[in-house]
Order: C-alpha cells, then sequence, then structure tokens
C-alpha cells in the first residue's frame, strides 16, 4: 500500500476580491458558514482523514488565519474560569497541536499553481492533500476520508471531481475520463483548465480536493503563467500526468464554491439544515422568506 499523505496544504492567499468590500480586511477564508470560518471546515476534513500537518500558504492581511488556529490563552483561561466546558472542548477540537501547523507567504499572487510551489520545501518529498478551502464540501464522511481509501488502492494522485451543469464548465477545471476502475474512480486522459463550453471534454469539475505527488513540485518550478495570466496548477498537472497516474473520484457529498456570493450562501443555508440545533427555528424562517412573491 502506497504511503499514505501526511501533510496537507491549504492555499489562503487569493486576494478574494468577488467578496469586495467584506475581504477588504478580513481573508475571505475566514468569511463563517453558520458559525465556523470556512477555513476550519477543510482543516476538520483533513484532520478526519488523519492528517497531522497543515500547511498553510498566506499572505499579507491573512494574520487573522494564523490567531484562528492558534490557542487563544486569555480566551480560554476566561472560559475556563467561567465554567464553559463545551465552548473549550470545541475549541479545542479543531485546533493543530503545537508545532503541526506551518505558515507560508506567497508574496505575490501569481495563482494557485504559485501558492501551491510555495509550500515545497514544508512538504518535503513525500506525497499531499491540497484542500481549495473555498470549495466547501458536505458529505456524510470527509472527501480527504473518502479519497484517502482510493488512494490506498491505486497510490498515483486522485482528484476529486463531480458533475455541474454544462453551462458552468468555463469556470473550473475539467477532466476527461478514461478507463472505468469501478468504486467511483476513473483513470484521467487529459485535463483542461476554465475551457470554453463548447470545448469542454467533459462535465465533471476538479472539485478542490486533491492527493499528489512532490514531484508536482519540479513541474510548477518551470510552469509559465497560463489561463488568466496565473500559475496554474492544472497546467503542470497536465504535465506530470505524462509521467505518473491520475485517478478521478467521483466523491460522495456536494461542493459550495465559497469563493462566490450564491454559493457562499447556499453553504449557509446547506450547513443550517444540517445542523438539529438551528434547523427547526431556521427552516420555518426560511418558509416565510420563500413563501409565494
Ligand atoms: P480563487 O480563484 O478563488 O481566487 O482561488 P481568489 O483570488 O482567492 O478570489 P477572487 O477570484 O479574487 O474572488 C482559489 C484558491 O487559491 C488560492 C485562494 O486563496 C483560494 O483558496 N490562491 C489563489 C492563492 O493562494 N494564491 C493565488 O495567487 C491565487
Amino acid at each position: 500500500m502506497p504511503h499514505k499523505p501526511r501533510k496537507a496544504v491549504f492555499p489562503v492567499a487569493g486576494l478574494g476580491t468577488r467578496f469586495l468590500p467584506a475581504t477588504k480586511a478580513i481573508p475571505k477564508e475566514m468569511l463563517t458558514v453558520v458559525d465556523k470560518p470556512v477555513i476550519q471546515y477543510a482543516v476538520e476534513e483533513a484532520i478526519e482523514a488523519g492528517i497531522e500537518h497543515f500547511v498553510f500558504v498566506t499572505g499579507r492581511g491573512k494574520g487573522a488565519i494564523e490567531d484562528h488556529f492558534d490557542l487563544a490563552y486569555e480566551l480560554e483561561a476566561t472560559l475556563r474560569a467561567r465554567g464553559k466546558t463545551a465552548e473549550i472542548a470545541r475549541l479545542d477540537a479543531s485546533r493543530p497541536a503545537a508545532g503541526a501547523a506551518s505558515f507560508v507567504r506567497q508574496q505575490e499572487p501569481l495563482g494557485l499553481g504559485h501558492a501551491v510551489w510555495c509550500a515545497r520545501d514544508i512538504v518535503g518529498d513525500e506525497p499531499f492533500a491540497l484542500a481549495l478551502p473555498d470549495m466547501l464540501i458536505q458529505a456524510p464522511r470527509g472527501c480527504f476520508a473518502q479519497m484517502m481509501e482510493v488512494y490506498g488502492r491505486h497510490g498515483g494522485n486522485v482528484i476529486a471531481v463531480e458533475e455541474v451543469p454544462h453551462e458552468q464548465v468555463n469556470r473550473y477545471g475539467v477532466v476527461a475520463l478514461a478507463e472505468d476502475l469501478g468504486n467511483e474512480t476513473h483513470r484521467i486522459a487529459g485535463m483542461v483548465e476554465k475551457p470554453k463550453i463548447a470545448d469542454a471534454p467533459s462535465n465533471l469539475i476538479v472539485s478542490g480536493r486533491y492527493i499528489l505527488q512532490p514531484e508536482i513540485f519540479e513541474k510548477l518550478a518551470t510552469q509559465k503563467p497560463g489561463a488568466g495570466g496565473e500559475i496554474q496548477l492544472t497546467d503542470a498537472m497536465i504535465a506530470l500526468m505524462a509521467e505518473q497516474d491520475f485517478f478521478s473520484y467521483r466523491f460522495e457529498g456536494t461542493t459550495y464554491d465559497c469563493g462566490d456570493k450564491i454559493g457562499f450562501l447556499a453553504a449557509n443555508v446547506a450547513f443550517a439544515l444540517a445542523r438539529d440545533d438551528i434547523e427547526p427555528k431556521f427552516r420555518l424562517i426560511l418558509e416565510k422568506l420563500t413563501g409565494p412573491r
């Protein structure tokens, strides 16, 4: 069985321009879905999959993310003095252990591929998980935990995919499938970033969760800017595909693109409706708001 990834990379250096003015002084990854920042869902998903080290690729103005995953000493002391044990437990559950989180700065937002490349020294020569935290996944079992099983069976590089309506394929990385390997897994024949709708090889999009081999860093090191003038991870993966296996996995679950306003609002509704402590009252309000116009 291949050596399972121990480290996860979270690129969080993007500017979040689609969410201005909210993201002027607050990182978009700190926007909350119900009562947790978007980034925390991705970290919890990685913890569930057995990830031991968390690498955040940050930029200027992203200090709140670092603070969020630190021990809030004064806050916890105050909660302890007031006997608020449930609140303390909630904070403890999602905090990486001391030394288990690393933060590296991208310096310039040159694209997702460049952000991933900035994690090369911390990841080293081992396979790693990569999560785009904007892509928030609601699933009965964490998407990474599901992907680890596929990786255990096939090794190589594993990419989570899902269907979107064909008219939306131009917003995402799109895969072309080859051999069906069962268990929702296919060998990938090709990939294209933000294709024209007419040119898209399928309506299966890359949904923000990857298990990658460290050779991707060599490809990223020499990658020229691609779509949108950014250094694209997709282009580096296409280059690596000539040398290594890539598998797509249609995970069980639904993605909400929280980098986009509608996706973010939908995520809040979906996650609120999944919470026993919120659902009954929230559903009544929703019904009132969405009744006949
Ligand atoms: P997006 O495509 O959503 O870009 O990045 P963005 O800049 O964050 O947002 P908009 O389009 O301006 O609203 C996808 C992921 O890649 C990270 C982002 O933080 C996000 O998690 N990213 C993107 C970087 O870390 N660095 C970059 O240079 C670009």
